[in-house]
């Protein structure tokens, strides 16, 4: 497999006696990219990430973290991964910084070193105020970023986070979107799984969206318009019935023009960019006709309709 993905799934397949929980997983994630693993309830996602941690045996296929395949080398895999699970699972009765530190010694964190990255890390997610206090008293939306700090002791090269943001009241979870991104920023791929497209998309440099086992579209945000629903980011819409050979052509080169159609009474071009005032000039320039332009904006929306509503309990 190619060393450039730091991770990589081919034809991943888990299958609980008929059922295939995950179907022929085809992932590629790149160094330093923020990967969103987006899909509603029951798609498929813990499944998949269990078996990128190597918690949870392939029916088939193959995995590969690091080039390594985490059935076979689950100890040098586990090193460099940084793994935070749906359900938190924090020691309620020891407070935040004792629950950090029992971690820092599981990874085998010792001596001064270990308090150090523990100030660090409990300011950066924002909860050095709260250090000596007991977890068991802290709120959801904290004991998440607590998570954070969780995962990030070890130093890890990639992180994996399962649902970060469910369950958190808005503001909780813009902290713990700013956090992943500045988790992004000290150079860890992160790879976040979520049934909340909305809230997460938005930092994500990539997003798989993931239904029923399988991942029906990829690509940034901002492409996925166009593999998941076959068209641009932007539909400027004019109101005229036909265009001449020679508009036609000069409107698909105007940047970014995926299509031009012409529809019962209107022409719908499908573009990337929003270049209503350029076609403008040009339909004006060409028929002497100043005609409004109706755009509409791509939304993710359609796409949380199409894959996202189906399967919500
Ligand atoms: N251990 C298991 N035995 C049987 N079915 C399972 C098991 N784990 C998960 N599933 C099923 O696999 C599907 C995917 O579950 P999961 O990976 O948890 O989805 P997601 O994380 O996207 O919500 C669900 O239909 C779930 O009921
Ligand atoms: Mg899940």
């Amino acid at each position: 497999m190619d060393n450039k993905f730091v991770i990589e799934t081919r034809d991943l397949t888990k299958a609980y006696g008929k059922f295939l929980a995950v179907n022929k997983l085809n992932l590629q994630i790149a160094e330093g990219e923020v990967f969103g693993f987006l899909g509603p309830n029951g798609a498929g996602k813990t499944t998949a990430i269990l078996m990128l941690m190597g918690f949870c045996e392939p029916t088939s296929g193959t995995v590969r973290v690091n080039g390594l395949d985490p059935a076979r080398e689950p100890i040098k895999v586990k090193r460099s991964l940084g793994y935070m699970p749906e359900k938190v699972g924090f020691y309620d009765d020891l407070t935040c910084r004792e629950n950090l530190d029992f971690t820092g010694r599981l990874n085998g964190l010792t001596g001064k070193r270990l308090p150090e990255r523990i100030d660090r890390l409990l300011d950066m997610v924002g909860l050095n105020d709260k250090a000596d206090q007991l977890v068991g008293k802290l709120s959801h939306g904290m004991k998440q970023r607590l998570g954070i700090a969780d995962v990030m002791i070890k130093d890890p090269k990639i992180a994996i986070l399962d649902e970060p943001t469910s369950g958190i009241d808005p503001e909780g979870t813009a902290q713990v979107l700013d956090l992943i991104q500045e988790m992004s920023k000290q150079k860890v791929t992160v790879v976040i799984s979520s049934h909340q497209l909305h809230q997460v998309q938005k930092i994500c440099t990539r997003v798989g969206i993931f239904s029923k086992g399988q991942i029906v579209a990829a690509g940034s945000v901002a492409n996925l318009g166009r593999e998941a629903l076959r068209k641009g980011q932007f539909n400027i819409i004019m109101p005229i019935a036909q265009l001449s050979d020679k508009l036609r052509d000069s409107i698909s080169k105007l940047p970014g023009v995926i299509d031009v159609m012409c529809k019962g009474n209107s022409t719908t071009v499908i573009c990337d960019d929003n270049i209503s005032d350029q076609l403008e000039t040009l339909v004006q320039n060409e028929t002497g006709l100043k005609v409004q332009m109706k755009v509409e904006e791509f939304d993710l929306e359609e796409v949380y309709m199409k894959y996202f509503k189906e399967s919500q309990p």
